[in-house]
């Protein structure tokens, strides 16, 4: 059995207004769009997925979405669901998704698909809260009045059916197509997750919803001071009578604020990411490692909200660079330097910072994810 997913993504979003259409705009990070397209694409029961974008789109997919299949829609969302049913062909089974509606939760995909064996559609509905009148303050009773939402489940011959040659007026969504032909239409529980973002407003009130998580980890990191090396430390050059050695550019203090960065998403550790054992990374210049690790937390939606270093030797002095680390760091993590702290301390000449044989560094990261990961 074949099921596939259309995502309509097509639309210009006038209601929201903007330069870019609103599937496109960044919601809690990423476009809305690939919120949607990851839900759709992970769920073990869907085959494909395909994408409806407007005419001229194409740039703005290639960037959020560079390997996703995609239609150019038309002038209604209506036109744009039959222009993807053409580019699916065959299946047995259809979603159909606003990408307008970027929480898309497994269980309601489960509830949809579950109600299919009984009927020709199915679609997720939430309950009335508010009174209802008609513009002229006439009180319209909301028993058994259910507000419908997307994705929308089809058998795909009874949506192919209801598009092709649709003459009735325009609707607003599938499952009224069908209905109209005869079909028979199931409504299962809805999700709140699944409102719509229509307004200006609504992009807030979305990041509201998916709430956020805020995680701290922490980074350490030894190097050993040897003659003839240069020193680094948070990716500047600092002169010194002896440098720290390593397969990179030993840069202690960037490596321990990259483990920290990785431990705020449980990405195991910079060795795991760059074995120094691979001859590429001798040499390396380390802002490419924490680049990487922050890649990793934007990839996932998240954004790196503070982080602290602490570096620990007798020398050098790190006073008179410290502005010049923060400015640094804050570069690589694309962050304003106010949310990057640099510190020094000695260990009172004891240890091996203290005997001037090595530098330590601890670095501790905060980050803010998304409460729903796709
Ligand atoms: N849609 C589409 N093709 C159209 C119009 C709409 O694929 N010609 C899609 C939208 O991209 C959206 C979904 O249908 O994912 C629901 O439409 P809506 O929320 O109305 O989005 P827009 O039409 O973009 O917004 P507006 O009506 O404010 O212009
Ligand atoms: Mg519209």
């Amino acid at each position: 059995m074949k099921t596939v997913a259309l995502i309509v993504a097509a639309g210009k979003g006038e209601r929201i207004g903007g330069t870019l259409p609103k599937q496109f705009t960044l919601l809690a990070g990423r476009p809305m769009l690939a919120w949607s397209y990851a839900a759709l694409s992970a769920n073990p029961a869907i085959d494909d997925v395909l994408v409806v974008i407007g005419d001229g789109q194409e740039p703005l997919l290639g960037s959020a979405l560079p390997s996703a299949r995609f239609v150019l829609g038309g002038a209604t969302r209506r036109e744009s669901v039959g222009r993807g049913l053409e580019g699916i062909g065959q299946a047995d089974r259809i979603l159909v998704h606003d990408a307008a509606r970027p929480f898309l939760s497994a269980k309601v995909i489960d509830r949809l698909l579950a109600a299919l064996d009984q009927a020709d559609g199915a679609v997720p509905v939430l309950p009335v809260a508010d009174t209802l009148v008609t513009a002229d303050g006439v009180n319209v009773p909301r028993d058994g009045i259910s507000r419908v939402q997307t994705p929308q489940a089809f058998r795909f011959d009874a949506l192919r059916r209801a598009h092709v040659g649709w003459t009735g007026s325009e609707p607003t969504d599938d499952a009224q197509m069908v209905r109209t032909l005869g079909g028979s239409v199931t409504l299962v529980q809805g999700d709140a997750m699944l409102e719509k973002v229509t307004w200006p407003a609504d992009f807030a009130a979305a990041e509201a919803r998916i709430g956020w998580d805020t995680r701290s980890a922490t980074g350490f990191d030894v190097h050993r001071l040897a003659d003839g090396e240069e020193l680094w430390l948070g990716g500047v050059r600092i002169p010194h009578t002896q440098g720290l050695s390593g397969h990179s550019d030993a840069d202690v203090a960037l490596h321990a604020l990259t483990d920290a960065v990785l431990g705020t998403i449980a990405e195991g550790d910079i060795g795991l990411h760059f074995p120094p054992s691979d001859p590429k990374w001798r040499g390396a210049e380390s802002g490419q490692f924490l680049r990487h690790a922050a890649s990793l937390v934007e990839a996932r939606g998240g954004q790196i909200i503070f982080v602290d270093v602490t570096i620990i030797c007798e020398a050098p002095k790190i006073g008179p660079y410290r502005e010049a680390i923060r400015n640094r760091i804050a570069e690589l993590l694309r962050l304003s330097t106010d949310r990057v702290s640099v510190k020094a301390t000695t260990t009172e000449r004891l240890g091996f910072t203290g005997r001037g044989e090595g530098i330590a560094t601890q670095a501790v990261a905060t980050v803010r994810l998304p409460g729903v990961q796709p």
